[in-house]
């Protein structure tokens, strides 16, 4: 059995999103997904408009999701590749080269990023229009 393991935010979940984990998921029969808590977000200076309760539930119905487990520090990824005998550390090329020091544990691979599209823009775009 093939793990991979990603990390993100998943605020107001688009096809950006979606296309990251489907591509993930085909690089093995597992796919569990770090997702930031809220106090993680405030940390990083950045904030969700769904609270990690919230953005649990809808990521957790994403059928190339297997598993999700919160990511509340910078540091718990190698306990996590190592916890959870992950074989395959994926994420978007916005972070490329940022996480190759974990190629001593596991394969690292960076998919390109969906063009046009983030969480950020789409709250950008509501602004003022809702
Ligand atoms: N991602 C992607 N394509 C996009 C947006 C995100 O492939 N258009 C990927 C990111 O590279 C990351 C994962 O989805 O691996 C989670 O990204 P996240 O930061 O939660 O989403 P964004 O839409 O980029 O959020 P924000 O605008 O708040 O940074």
């Amino acid at each position: 059995m093939v793990k991979v393991i990603t990390y993100g935010t998943f605020d107001l979940i688009h096809p950006g999103h979606i296309r990251i984990l489907q591509r993930a998921k085909q690089y093995g029969d597992f796919l569990i997904v770090g997702l930031s808590t809220d106090a993680f977000n405030h940390a990083k200076g950045k904030s969700a408009y769904h609270s990690y309760t919230d953005r649990k539930i809808v990521v957790e119905a994403i059928r190339y999701v297997d598993l999700v487990i919160p990511e509340v520090t910078w540091d718990q990824k190698i306990d996590d590749i190592q916890s959870n005998q992950i074989d395959i550390f994926i994420m978007g090329d916005d972070w490329k080269g940022s996480f190759d020091y974990l190629n001593k544990y596991c394969k690292v691979i960076y998919l390109p990023r969906t063009e046009g599209i983030s969480s950020s823009k789409i709250k950008n775009d509501l602004n003022g229009h809702l």
